[in-house]
């Protein structure tokens, strides 16, 4: 089988395009290692942790905000873009931060939310202040009671888009919360604002970007009738590239895949990843079904992107785990298997738990999810501590639970603090998933632990490139719950058989002449290497909730 992505890109090119096969990691500075015995985590700790991402195979960190804030939503309420919040460190800091992580192969992106600020930014302080503070305009204003109150991002929260200011005397536009003003992006003074930031993070050496809410902020209302929204990413991505060569631009665009399109722009120009939200959705259906087949479907009608771009594959992020994307009656149905408890649901369409505690622990559909999410074409991203299956706390009923310390050891600050419980910036996980039973310290040499699994997931996928750069092709399997897909490039084969039911299952495997193989050809088993290999055209046996990497090199 051909592909065309085989045949126009050069290795060399590959090695260029870094973040097709990715293994990228986010985490929040805060919650993941306390240096100094304050409870919050900091740049200093996360310094002396970067060992265990590197170990663990991480290739990319994405750093969620830790520019100054007003902290009312977990950093995503900037005070000052290129300003160190001074709780987590300094620019110094900062910088020796990139260093060591370079040193270990591993690249560092960081959030760029510059759809809206902090109501506390000193612009929108002016801009309310005075109609001729020349930051007014800065942001969207409406001075007549808006005839739609609209529909905020946190519709539970917020009762429209438009908040009324007293010293300003106008409705102010706010998709997100209330303290979070949208820029005004149709104002060029804005987006000299914004490439003065985007510069200022790449001249300390960051290799790209997150950008927060992208559909939110290139298409939002303020632009005249007309305006090409698209202008604006491109014009950042050719600043982007013109700074700093290798530097990517991952997009949040929570569409599906067809909507999604459009930001990828024509030939490579806007946004080189995205997040794949409608494939995690409909990976969430198909474990809850045990039935591999919404999966299939919509691996097998995702469109193919150009070569320089691809899709972030994950599983859960710091937010909740959005549903939006299904249809009403299959989120249902996630809602039910996933988070019976109706605490654990926000804004009618998300789930604010993590992984392992959504498979009630269960690890063989744990490995199985993460599994699944290293083989899917992509770059597969992990929030911080799901390599060593953490969970929220009891008693946390929103998108707070996603975001506790790192379980780095089994003592009572779990290894990340030395501050007592209740001065932590966030509250540790108790009980059957707190530190004293998932930690690191504990899995790290065990290898049959978690950690260790997905350290040799992550391992596989860096030593099989076809997955990222291959020709995805979903076989048939008379099992609804088995999922067995191939990716195939010049040099080789990967077919990866998931079952996501509890039953044992046997599939038969490709003819050889299929693949264009020798007949004696046998697949290596990538998990399992001391198990014999099966050949093409052959049965084989997966185990209930079981998954096998079967990879064969071409022409041997
Ligand atoms: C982030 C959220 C944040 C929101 C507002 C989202 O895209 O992922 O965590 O609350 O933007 O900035």
């Amino acid at each position: 089988m051909t592909d065309p992505v085989q045949r126009t890109v050069r290795a060399a090119d590959r090695s260029d395009l870094w973040w097709r096969t990715a293994v990228i990691c986010c985490l929040d500075i805060e919650t993941y290692q306390d240096s100094d015995g304050d409870g919050i985590g900091d740049i200093e700790g996360l310094l002396s942790r970067i060992d265990h991402l590197a170990q663990l195979g991480v290739t990319c960190l994405w750093l969620m905000p830790f520019q100054a804030t007003a902290d009312l939503d977990d950093g995503y309420d900037v005070t000052d873009h290129c300003a160190i919040d001074p709780r987590l460190g300094d620019p110094g800091r900062f910088v020796e931060l990139l260093r060591v992580a370079h040193d270990r192969g591993i690249r560092v992106i960081i959030d760029l939310v510059v759809n809206h600020t902090s109501d506390q930014h000193p612009w929108f302080r002016s801009a309310r202040r005075s109609r001729d503070s020349r930051f007014r305009d800065f942001y969207v204003w409406q001075e007549d009671v808006p005839d739609d109150p609209g529909n905020s991002v946190f519709p539970d929260e917020e009762d429209g888009i438009w908040e009324w200011d007293d010293q300003a005397e106008a409705f102010y536009l706010h998709n997100f919360y209330r303290h979070q003003p949208d820029l005004n992006l149709a104002n060029p003074a804005v987006r000299e604002e914004i490439s003065r930031i985007l510069g200022f993070w790449l001249a300390l050496g960051v290799d790209g970007f997150r950008l927060d809410a992208v559909p939110f902020l290139i298409d939002g209302p303020g632009a005249p009738p007309g305006t090409d929204h698209h202008a604006f990413l491109r014009e950042m991505h050719r600043f982007v590239r013109r700074r700093s060569g290798g530097a990517v631009l991952l997009g949040e665009v929570g569409l599906g895949h067809e909507d999604q399109m459009p930001y990828f722009g024509d030939g490579g120009v806007e946004l080189d990843l995205q997040l794949d939200f409608l494939t995690a959705q409909t990976l969430f259906l198909a474990l809850a079904r045990e039935d591999a087949r919404p999966l299939i479907s919509v691996l097998r009608a995702r469109p193919c992107v150009d070569a320089a771009q691809g899709w972030a594959m994950f599983l859960r992020s710091h937010d909740e785990l959005s549903l939006e994307l299904l249809e009403e009656d299959e989120r249902d149905e996630v809602f039910a298997a996933f988070a019976p408890d109706p605490r654990r649901r926000v804004h009618g369409r998300g789930i604010v738990r993590r992984l392992a505690s959504m498979l009630d622990g269960d690890e063989r559909r744990i490995r199985l999810a993460y599994s699944i999410l290293f083989t899917l074409p992509g770059a597969p991203l992990l929030l911080y501590g799901e390599e060593i299956g953490m969970a929220e706390p009891e008693t946390t009923t929103d998108r707070d639970g996603m975001r506790t310390p790192m379980q780095w050891d089994p003592s009572p600050g779990g290894g990340f603090s030395t501050a007592s419980p209740e001065e932590l910036t966030a509250p540790l996980t108790t009980g059957r998933f707190g530190p004293e039973r998932v930690n690191v310290r504990d899995q790290q040499d065990d290898p049959s632990s978690l950690l260790s699994f997905l350290q040799l997931l992550a391992r596989r996928y860096r030593e099989c490139p076809e997955i990222a750069w291959g020709a995805l092709r979903v076989l048939e399997t008379e099992h609804p719950s088995v999922l067995v897909h191939q990716m195939s490039s010049t040099e080789a084969v990967l077919i990866a058989v998931h079952n996501l039911g509890p039953e044992p299952r046997t599939v038969r495997l490709p003819a050889a002449e299929e693949n264009g193989m020798g007949k004696d050809t046998r697949f290596l088993d990538l998990l399992e290497r001391s198990r014999p290999g099966p050949r093409p055209g052959t049965a084989v046996q997966v185990e209930g909730y079981g998954t096998r990497w079967l990879r064969a090199a071409r022409g041997r």
